[in-house]
């Protein structure tokens, strides 16, 4: 059997990761396009490196660009390269316009397509990823579903026959990972403390687009009453110089850093005190390796993290350093994504539903 993975951004080499490897064990051919839409070194190189990913059979190198050019670049890219290949099936990963490109390439070419972490939903349908995600699902053959709830969505759309409930690949590797560093020390820039110290991301386009919205979040920041480890995302870094909003402020609790390989985010997480983001996969994280987080935004994907409290939604934010501060819950969690063995699910399901 050959399968073909197509990715682009960040949070889609770290669900490759399991998946090439599950692969790897098998004698099926696994053929890895990236679609390029993540270039920098930072945001894609160390994560094929540091993950023990096979570099990419195909690079697109389509970059940057505004979500119909980069999506259209990314179609017309790859359709050469799925009718040379024509693969049993086109692995697609997440929500990103890599994803929702892979798809309808793929589709228009007759070539069976299985989304990998199908069945979430926002419910806010201004997200970008929201319109990725909700078209790629009615699009795809067969529907790896990571939780429960992603099922329950699936079939409320009238979707059910073509779903898998199969578990978190992102549990698979976070767990490994967690493993192999548990007992290294994070290297932490200048000024920060192991146990003190909460680990920052802001990337969304709802915190980032807005000049006074983003501003009033780095002020926040700023202001908490622990140091903050920010690792800046290309994306918050180019608009805070567009609209004047320093990241570097000195005598304040904000540390600004570059954005981490993987095993040292997985480190830099365990050794914290907690997390403030608006990422969906460093929320999971953070409830997988038992930190606090704290989620900028109005809604989330991965509803099972509120549970008991070890995520809190927070959009007034005057709220943040109350939330940041609270207790950890005393309740012991709940196994909501997995036991780290998805991706063997991955490769038998698309064994067993081969057309
Ligand atoms: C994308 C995904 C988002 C995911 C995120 C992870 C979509 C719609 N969004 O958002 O779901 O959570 O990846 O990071 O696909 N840039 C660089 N270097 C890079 C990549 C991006 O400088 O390697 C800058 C560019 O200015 C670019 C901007 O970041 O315009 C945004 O990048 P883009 O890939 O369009 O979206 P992300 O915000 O990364």
């Amino acid at each position: 059997m050959k399968i073909l993975s197509i990715v682009g951004a960040r949070p889609q080499f770290v669900k490759l990761a399991p998946v090439a490897e599950a692969l790897a064990a098998t004698t099926h051919t696994h053929v890895i396009v990236h679609t390029g839409q993540h270039y920098d070194a930072a945001m894609s190189d160390v994560f094929f490196a540091d993950l023990r990913i096979p570099a990419p059979d195909v690079h697109l190198a389509i970059g940057s660009g505004s979500h119909g050019v980069q999506t259209g670049t990314m179609l017309a890219a790859l359709d050469p390269v799925l009718d040379r290949e024509r693969p049993d099936w086109v692995l697609v990963y997440g929500d990103t316009n890599s994803t929702l490109a892979g798809t309808i390439a793929a589709v228009k070419l007759h070539l069976p397509v299985a989304h990998l972490e199908a069945g979430l939903r926002s419910f806010n349908r201004a997200m970008p990823e929201e319109h990725n995600r909700i078209l790629t699902d009615h699009a795809a053959d067969l529907l790896l579903a990571p939780t429960e709830v992603a099922v329950k969505h699936l079939a409320a759309e009238g979707l059910g026959e073509r779903t898998v409930l199969i578990g978190d690949v992102m549990t698979d590797v976070c767990f490994r990972v967690r493993d192999a560093v548990r007992d290294e020390p994070p290297h932490l820039p200048e000024g920060l403390t192991p146990g003190e110290y909460v680990v920052a991301t802001i990337h969304r386009a709802e915190n980032t687009d807005d000049a006074g919205r983003l501003g009033a979040i780095v002020a926040a920041l700023a202001g908490l009453p622990v140091p903050v480890l920010l690792l800046a995302h290309p994306r918050l870094r180019a608009r805070c110089q567009e609209f004047g909003i320093a990241l570097d402020r000195p005598g304040s609790s904000l540390v600004t850093a570059e954005p981490l390989p993987y095993p040292d985010m997985v480190r830099a997480v365990l050794h914290s005190r907690g997390v403030v983001t608006d990422s969906g996969g460093l929320q999971k994280e953070a409830f997988l390796l038992g930190r606090l987080c704290t989620t900028l935004r109005t809604e989330t994907e991965w509803v099972e993290t509120l549970d008991d409290g070890w995520n809190v939604l927070v959009t007034d934010l005057d709220r943040l350093a109350g939330a940041v501060e609270r207790a950890v819950p005393r309740n012991p969690q709940g196994t909501p994504y997995g036991d780290g063995h998805a991706a063997e699910q991955v490769v038998s399901v698309l064994e067993s539903r081969r057309r």
